[in-house]
């Protein structure tokens, strides 16, 4: 294992800032991210989940700080997995970390969402 990382947000705080900063969304988050499978906006609880995944990310790789947030992407596989997909800067301090790959899991309930990575 080369990293772990661990994040946790409050669901209605994540979706009050959602609603009162326009664009905030699109900045955080890809049109994949954004839209599920079936094309309908996620729920708030997801999107806080892949916020979360986000943050860990950022901590497996240390916090260095500039981290795009598109850098850092999480894609959902056949079945419902969630996946990470790391580019740009992020993908690049990884390397220099060895990482050659991540495994995620997320988690909602009542007003929290979480997650963890692990990189190897
Ligand atoms: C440092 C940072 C990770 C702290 O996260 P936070 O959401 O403010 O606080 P959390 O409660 O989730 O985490 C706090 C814990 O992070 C850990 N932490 C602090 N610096 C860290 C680092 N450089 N690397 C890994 N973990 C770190 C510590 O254990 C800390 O708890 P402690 O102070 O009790 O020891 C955060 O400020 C940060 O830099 N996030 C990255 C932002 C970013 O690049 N986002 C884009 C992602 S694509």
């Amino acid at each position: 294992m080369a990293g772990i990382g661990i994040d946790v947000a409050a669901i209605s705080r994540f979706g009050t800032a959602l609603e009162r900063n326009p664009g905030l969304a699109e900045r955080l988050f890809t049109p994949d991210e954004l839209r599920g499978p079936s094309g309908a906006r996620r729920a708030t609880a997801s999107l806080a989940a892949r916020f979360a995944a986000k943050e860990a990310v950022a901590k497996c790789l240390g916090a260095p700080g500039g981290l795009r947030w598109h850098d850092v992407e999480v894609r959902t596989a056949p079945g419902g997995r969630p996946v990470l997909r790391v580019r740009g800067t992020a993908a690049a301090l990884a390397a220099g970390l060895g990482i050659t790959s991540w495994q995620l899991s997320l988690t909602h309930d009542a007003d929290v969402a979480s997650a963890v990575v692990v990189a190897s």
